[in-house]
């Protein structure tokens, strides 16, 4: 039998059929609906690299309804149903002929995506937006034009757009910081004044690499090729960063982190076993100096702390005598440990007898004093807080005697000595947390006081501060031996890193 042009054309078809895109699969039609009730229900993209669904928080019986990384190891929710507080178990959201509805268990509507055209279908896309369509397969509502804290690339935020830090690594509450694109065209961004929607001046501004107001920028562009960047009017190109070696085998996401840091982040697609995000770039260089703001707030970390940044990364610290406000959140804020002020001693006492000072070098709160004394040294500096009940702190430079009451603000490293009141003995407890501290967080200039020669023996002195923790450690039998630690010093051994952080100071 002679084939005809039609069955040639029919084989010639089916031969092609698994290499065509089977879009209709991943299509969710009106009356589907998934349920959160812990089994993971969700709309998967048709690489299985995203999902659409309710995602269940972290040792809690309440749930996000959200898109994430299906494919890897670490779920990272890329956009979240922007509900007031997380939902329930037992909700439900459905897809409808007008959107998606999400209802509470009570059959209570907290949240819905419904625009003003009859949906067909829905797709959870491949790159990470999740689209209703109409019947001319026009898309009608898409995540991507609600972002919350990170975009995609192929994602682009229009004049007005913005996204929101959430508050802490695991509180996906509307954190403090905003990123905007402006109506004029530049990329801002804001610390907000929380609990309140009050915005402070931004702390980052594309403003000057974007002057030319005749040609300002219209949409802020995430490309598939991993760059970020303000694309202008006239079709001109201002980079946000300087472009980047993508890997076709990588994901790339930029967040707006509860930390206040704007970063790119990268993740390989091939499974590497202990892989995590690693960043890419990200604004602003230094959180802690530009979240510096003389007449209100508290800077980066909140009251009576300082803010150390490493490579970008904040981290936040309480001075000797203080403990974080909320141990679950370093960014918080700290409080003293003991009462202030004047009246807390009945008179009887010398101050010398009710108060012990501590000292920290290296860092500052610059602002809000409310004497300043000199020229002083360093013991009349100590002395003249310690006498009087207002002081709670004071900073000695040079030959200046400054005086401060709670609350600090603005902590950040800087050449001063710091001076505590605290009560009781805690003092070198605090001191050897805060040595470890700065060990853990790579800053042994601060501890050294910024001494040169000592700096740029990095290797010796790692080494003396790590057999000086261990000649500490609480329990006795984690101590090393006399010999040990001569062996130690010299460098004959390596130290290892202690993990243990709670300290002795028995004289023994
Ligand atoms: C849901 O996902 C989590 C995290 O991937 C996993 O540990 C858990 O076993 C899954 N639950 C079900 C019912 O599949
Ligand atoms: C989940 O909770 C456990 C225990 O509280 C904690 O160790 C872990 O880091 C948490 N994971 C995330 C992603 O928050
Ligand atoms: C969620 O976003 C929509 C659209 O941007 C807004 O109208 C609404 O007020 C937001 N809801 C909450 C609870 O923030
Ligand atoms: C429907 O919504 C689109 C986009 O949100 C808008 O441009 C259009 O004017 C709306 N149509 C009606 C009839 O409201
Ligand atoms: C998240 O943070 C907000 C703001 O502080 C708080 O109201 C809420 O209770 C927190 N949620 C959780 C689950 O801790
Ligand atoms: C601003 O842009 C206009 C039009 O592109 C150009 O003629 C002008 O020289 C630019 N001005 C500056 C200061 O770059
Ligand atoms: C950076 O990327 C932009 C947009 O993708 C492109 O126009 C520009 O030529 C690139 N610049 C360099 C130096 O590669
Ligand atoms: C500090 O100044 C006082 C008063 O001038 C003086 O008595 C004291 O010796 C000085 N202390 C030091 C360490 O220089």
């Amino acid at each position: 039998m002679a084939s005809s042009p039609i069955s040639n054309l029919f084989l010639l078809l089916l031969s092609l059929l698994p290499f065509l895109p089977i879009f209709s699969a991943s299509n969710v039609n009106p009356s589907s609906s998934l349920s959160a009730n812990g089994d993971n229900s969700s709309w998967i993209s048709p690489s299985g690299d995203f999902a659409f669904g309710f995602y269940q928080l972290n040792n809690t019986n309440t749930f996000l309804l959200a898109i994430w990384y299906a494919n890897i190891p670490d779920k990272t929710i890329v956009w979240h149903a922007n509900t007031t507080n997380p939902v329930q178990a037992g909700s439900k959201v459905e897809l409808t002929a007008s959107g998606l509805t999400l209802n509470d268990p009570n059959g209570q509507t907290i949240w819905t995506a419904q625009p003003n055209t009859t949906v067909s279908y829905g797709t959870m896309l491949d790159t990470g937006n999740f689209v209703l369509s109409d019947t001319n397969s026009n898309f009608v509502w898409e995540s991507f034009s609600y972002p919350t804290d990170t975009i995609l690339p192929t994602q682009i935020l229009p004049l007005g757009g913005m996204l929101y830090s959430k508050f802490s690594e695991t509180n996906y509450s509307k954190g403090r910081f905003e990123l905007h694109f402006t109506n004029g065209g530049d990329l801002e961004l804001n610390r907000v004044a929380w609990p309140s929607e009050l915005l402070y001046l931004p702390y980052y501004s594309s403003r000057p690499a974007n002057l030319n107001s005749s040609e300002s920028g219209f949409q802020l562009v995430f490309n598939q090729q991993a760059d970020i960047y303000i694309e202008k009017e006239n079709g001109g190109v201002v980079p946000l960063w300087q472009n980047i070696t993508q890997s076709s085998n990588s994901y790339y996401r930029a967040t707006l982190d509860f930390d206040g840091v704007f970063r790119e982040y990268t993740y390989a697609k091939t499974s590497v076993s202990g892989q995590s995000w690693s960043i890419v770039r990200y604004i602003p260089d230094d959180i802690c100096m530009v979240l510096i703001n003389p007449q209100l707030g508290s800077g980066a970390c909140g009251f009576n702390s300082y803010c150390i940044a490493n490579s970008g990364t904040p981290s936040c610290h309480c001075p000797p005598g203080y403990s974080f406000m909320d141990p679950n959140n370093n960014f918080g804020g700290c409080k003293p440990n003991f009462p202030q002020g004047c009246g807390v001693d009945d008179g009887t006492k010398k101050s010398e007898d009710v108060y012990d000072l501590a000292e920290i070098q290296g860092v500052n709160w610059p602002f809000g004093d409310y004497d300043s004394l000199g020229p002083y040294n360093h013991t009349q500096c100590k002395q003249s807080c310690l006498n009087d009940c207002l002081c709670d702190v004071a900073i000695f430079s040079n030959t200046t005697c400054w005086k401060k009451k709670l609350p600090l603000s603005n902590g950040k490293f800087e050449f001063a000595v710091a001076i505590f009141k605290e009560f009781g003995e805690e003092e070198r407890a605090i001191l050897t947390d805060w040595a470890y501290d700065c060990y853990m967080n790579g800053r042994l200039d601060i501890l050294v006081d910024n001494d040169e020669a000592a700096i740029e023996d990095n290797v010796t002195l790692s080494r003396w501060i790590l057999t000086a923790i261990w000649c500490i450690q609480e329990d006795p039998s984690k101590r090393p031996t006399m010999k040990m630690v001569t062996q130690m010093l010299e460098g004959y051994v390596d130290v290892p890193i202690p993990t243990t952080t709670t300290f002795s100071y028995s004289s023994s």
